[in-house]
């Protein structure tokens, strides 16, 4: 993400001064970020600033056709780069001129513009395309949701790639205007700010949102569909919009239940982790069968299945406790999904503690508890789960652990203060596990490598000794502790999914 604007005269100079000495100085752009886990998500070589999607989609046939540009620039010398994308595309442009292009193997689409980008360089990148998403299946698996009335795409670690051209890593964020246009009998609801919804022709309507922060693809959402709209402003005046499939039958009470509460969440969430982030807040209920909830930026996508048990305010209390841990502080790579989900996890025992039902210690003390020595629940290493874990429970409940463990070592006022410490110092950036560490040890001015290696990087269960430290071990009947009041909810949040895909 480049905040710095490209004024005109800026963007002559770049080409004026840019010109190649020598195409053979110029290389291809790495077709990965760099990220273990997830060998091809995102690209090297250059960075993007904007995305500028305009779609058309028709769910009766799932066709998607749409033109996406996006504002780049040229981290090297750059003879191609490749996009990260899934659907059939018919035309690529690089700052105006026609480039090649050729899909390679599922996701890749490797793009050689007629001019090498030097280093430094702006490109504007126009991508035309037309496809059914639901026919592109990566390693058998697929983020795009067919539902009776339309679509959604909402999955982590990657969504985009089914719906968009782009940088599809959450260390490339960028800004966003979604506008797609549907029949006028569904809606395209989008992250952030509703512009404008205009007829088109007689049958059809255009949706235009804008997303004005920097946002990570896989948290870029859209959703076509019947829903019921019920929009407000925040005391700041921050718009408002929920949307609730039409189609939620016995679960429509429970959704508004929980979801209508969503600014009186964030107002408790604002008190502990400094200003909102963004420029919306909302959240939408699409009906789908899978059973997950995802902290897309502003706009929080929650399966029906969250709210079949009645309502469910602490999966609306992660979501968006997410904005500021996940959306506007992001993961480095997908190794650090601990500052993530072991943030929002936390903030769930916090509500539950506000509320008056378990405190964080009780539910720490449970989740010491209910996992024996030999549960393979102690195998997971929050801090570097393994792809294939990076959505464990263990991730969730041991991170969240972890923080407790945290907060007894140094204290109420030191902890709270590093909650909210951080959002601060990451604001709209990336962080890793370690950044995390060294920033609590700068605060507190205590050493706390080890407890944090204990906690996080240990496969096994922290012993006696740390456990009595982390004050985990009071209860003497640890092992058949009863289930806190609760319980269920909190651990419904991410346990009520079909399974996550392994790339
Ligand atoms: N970040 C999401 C949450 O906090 C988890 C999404 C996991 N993905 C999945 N397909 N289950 O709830
Ligand atoms: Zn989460």
């Amino acid at each position: 993400m480049h905040r710095r604007l490209i004024v005109p005269s800026a963007l002559a100079a770049a080409f004026l001064l840019a010109i190649p000495a020598s195409a053979a100085d110029f290389s291809p752009g790495a077709p990965g970020i760099g990220d273990p886990y997830y060998p091809a998500s995102g690209n090297g070589g250059y960075d993007v600033s904007h995305y500028d999607l305009r779609l058309k989609y028709q769910p009766k046939t799932d066709l998607l056709e749409g033109t996406a540009t996006l504002i780049a620039t040229a981290k090297q010398d750059l003879s191609r780069f490749n996009l990260d994308f899934g659907l059939k595309v018919s035309e690529v442009r690089v700052n105006g001129k026609k480039a090649t292009f050729k899909a390679s193997g599922t996701q890749e689409l490797e793009i050689t513009p007629a001019t090498p980008l030097p280093k430094g360089a702006p490109a504007a990148i126009v991508v035309k395309y037309a496809g059914k998403p639901s026919e592109l299946k990566i390693n058998d698996w697929t983020a795009w949701a067919r539902t009776p009335d339309g679509a959604v795409a909402a999955q982590e670690p990657d969504s985009a790639v089914w719906w968009f051209p782009s940088n599809d890593h959450p260390l490339d964020k960028a800004t966003y205007d979604v506008s797609v246009q549907v029949p006028n009998d569904v809606q395209a609801i989008s992250n952030g700010v509703l512009q404008s919804t205009r007829p088109v022709g007689k049958d059809w309507t255009r949706y235009s949102w804008r997303s004005n922060k920097p946002q990570a693809s896989y948290l870029t959402t859209l959703a076509v569909g019947k829903f019921d709209i019920t929009t407000d402003k925040t005391a700041d005046g921050l718009p408002v919009l929920n949307a609730y499939s039409k189609d939620l039958g016995d679960n429509a009470g429970s959704a508004r239940a929980s979801i209508e509460r969503t600014t009186e969440v964030a107002e408790w969430l604002t008190e502990l982790y400094g200003p909102y982030p963004f420029n919306a807040l909302g959240g939408y209920v699409p009906n789908v069968t899978s059973g997950f909830a995802l902290e897309t930026q502003t706009r929080p996508f929650y399966s029906p299945r969250q709210f079949a048990n009645g309502s469910n305010v602490s999966v609306v209390v992660h979501e968006l406790a997410h904005q500021w841990y996940g959306d506007s502080v992001s993961v480095h790579g997908w190794k650090d999904i601990w500052v993530n989900e072991g943030f929002a996890r936390y903030s769930q025992w916090l509500w539950s503690e506000k509320e008056g039902e378990a405190s964080a210690q009780e539910l720490a003390d449970y989740v010491y508890a209910s996992h024996p020595a030999d549960d393979p629940f102690w195998t997971v290493k929050p801090g570097d789960p393994g792809a294939e874990n990076q959505f464990d429970i263990a991730v969730y409940d041991r991170g969240a652990l972890a923080l407790q463990a945290l907060r007894n070592e140094v204290g109420d006022d030191v902890f709270f203060e590093l909650l909210k410490g951080w959002p601060a110092k990451y604001k709209y950036g990336n962080a890793k596990v370690g950044d995390f560490v060294r920033y609590a040890e700068e605060v507190s001015g205590k050493p706390l490598a080890s407890l944090f290696d204990t906690w996080l990087y240990q496969p096994t269960r922290p012993g006696a000794p740390a456990a009595a430290k982390a004050e985990v071990l009071r209860a003497p009947g640890a092992g058949k502790l009863a289930q806190p009041k609760g319980w269920k909810k909190i651990a419904a949040t991410n346990s009520i999914h079909e399974h996550g895909h392994d790339h």
